[in-house]
């Protein structure tokens, strides 16, 4: 008999906000299983979950979401009461390159874990009651915003729950996908649901693919930092455990059918993030002030670049009680001493396919 108040199957938890929910979930909640089930792509790591390999109610599954028979077996064995479904190719870039991969896993996957959660749960005598599949996406699915003032917020308009999808990136484009499919399996079968659209998040264990690690670690290397355009694009940032304790609070609300969005009115435009990373990682390091400023590089654009991204998340902070709890200094502080930390991870993580990945984009765009 299982001695689990419940089991949740946490998809894509070897990644960066997986792994920082695995353990949020793993530790705060000893009565939950939680089965992570992750194919270790190039974005997976399992140095990420050290500290709590061991724990008693933690279960790693390496394996792919395409996987059917795998992940019917994983539904009966472990009698899986609810989903929590991260993993995705995750990186825009990739996408442009190689958007095939992207409609497989984030499209094909996701819809091959919605038809075992209602093959399984339909087989059971009470059905959905008590079940649910909570599917991670983001802001990105809504498209971009038009940036009409010079300070923040830099535009009157927002996304809201009720904006239209349109996608530009094949990422966004596989990811709105798959949140049709998802509501479809709600519309059409009655499954319980939830979705979750998020801005971009910054925090320890994030892959230097993306904009932050990527430049805090080229500072430190005093390596060029290669600004997209002109560096105007805004981003809404979040520190990665705010968007966890969304997703907890969420998980918990039970709210089947609904759509939160989750941001931290938080915009900046690039330029001005890449020179917070360079003045925090230079203080911290004891430079000179602005001595790396000559590292930034204008290349030529992101194909299809989104302008400006910013997140209503009024709807849950009002119905649920969520805030954000770390500011952007803060959070960028934490951040930039967190890579200095770890610097082991950083070129493990860094010495392999990554790099040659990141030398055929950057050096398209010269
Ligand atoms: P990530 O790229 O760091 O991690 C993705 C994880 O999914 C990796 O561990 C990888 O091994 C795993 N994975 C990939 N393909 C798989 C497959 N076929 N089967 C099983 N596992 C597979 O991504 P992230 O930044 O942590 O994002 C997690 C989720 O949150 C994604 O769905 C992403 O779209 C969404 N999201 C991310 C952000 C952000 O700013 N990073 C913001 C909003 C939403
Ligand atoms: O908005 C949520 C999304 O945020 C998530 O859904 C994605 O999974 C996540 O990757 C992120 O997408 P972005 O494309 O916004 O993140 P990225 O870190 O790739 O880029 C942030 C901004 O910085 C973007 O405007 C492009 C720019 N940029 C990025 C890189 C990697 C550069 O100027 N130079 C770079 O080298």
């Amino acid at each position: 008999m299982d001695s689990f108040e419940k089991n949740i199957l946490i998809t894509g938890g070897a990644g960066f906000i997986g792994s920082h929910l695995v353990r949020h979930f793993v530790r705060k909640y000893p009565s939950y299983r939680i089965i992570n089930l992750d194919a270790l792509t190039y974005a997976g790591n399992l140095s990420n979950l050290r500290d709590i390999e061991e724990c008693p109610n933690y279960v790693f599954v390496k394996g792919d979401i395409c996987d059917g028979e795998l992940v019917s077996g994983l539904f009966r064995t472990y009698r899986i009461d609810a989903v929590i479904h991260l993993a995705a190719e995750s990186h825009v870039d990739r996408s442009v390159l190689d958007p095939f991969t992207f409609a497989r896993t984030n499209v094909m996957g996701t819809l091959n874990l919605l038809h075992c959660a209602r093959t399984c749960w339909g087989s059971l005598k009470e059905g959905f009651d008590g079940k649910l599949f909570y599917h991670i996406s983001t802001d990105e699915v809504y498209g971009d915003l038009p940036i009409t003032r010079d300070t923040a917020p830099y535009g009157e308009s927002f996304f809201t729950e009720e904006t239209a999808y349109r996608p530009h990136s094949p990422y966004s484009a596989s990811k709105a996908s798959s949140d049709h499919f998802v509501r479809a399996f709600h519309d059409t079968y009655g499954m319980p649901v939830t979705i979750t659209n998020c801005s971009n998040n910054y925090g320890p264990f994030q892959h230097p693919e993306k904009l932050i690690p990527l430049f805090i670690n080229n500072i430190v290397n005093r390596r060029p930092l290669p600004v997209y355009g002109r560096g105007e694009n805004v981003r809404d940032w979040l520190y990665v455990e705010d968007h966890v304790r969304a997703i907890d609070l969420i998980f918990h609300a039970r709210r089947s059918g609904a759509t939160f969005n989750i941001g931290g009115f938080n915009e900046r435009r690039n330029i001005d993030v890449i020179r917070t990373l360079i003045s925090t990682v230079d203080r911290i390091l004891g430079r000179a002030e602005g001595e790396d400023e000559c590292l930034v590089t204008f290349v030529g654009d992101r194909p299809g670049h989104d302008l400006r991204y910013a997140i209503d998340s009024s709807l849950l902070t009002g119905e649920l009680g969520w805030k954000c709890q770390v500011s952007f200094e803060q959070g960028i502080e934490k951040t930039v001493r967190w890579y200095l930390g770890h610097t082991r991870w950083l070129e493990e993580v860094t010495s392999g396919e990554y790099m040659k990945y990141y030398d055929t984009m950057y050096s398209g765009r010269k």
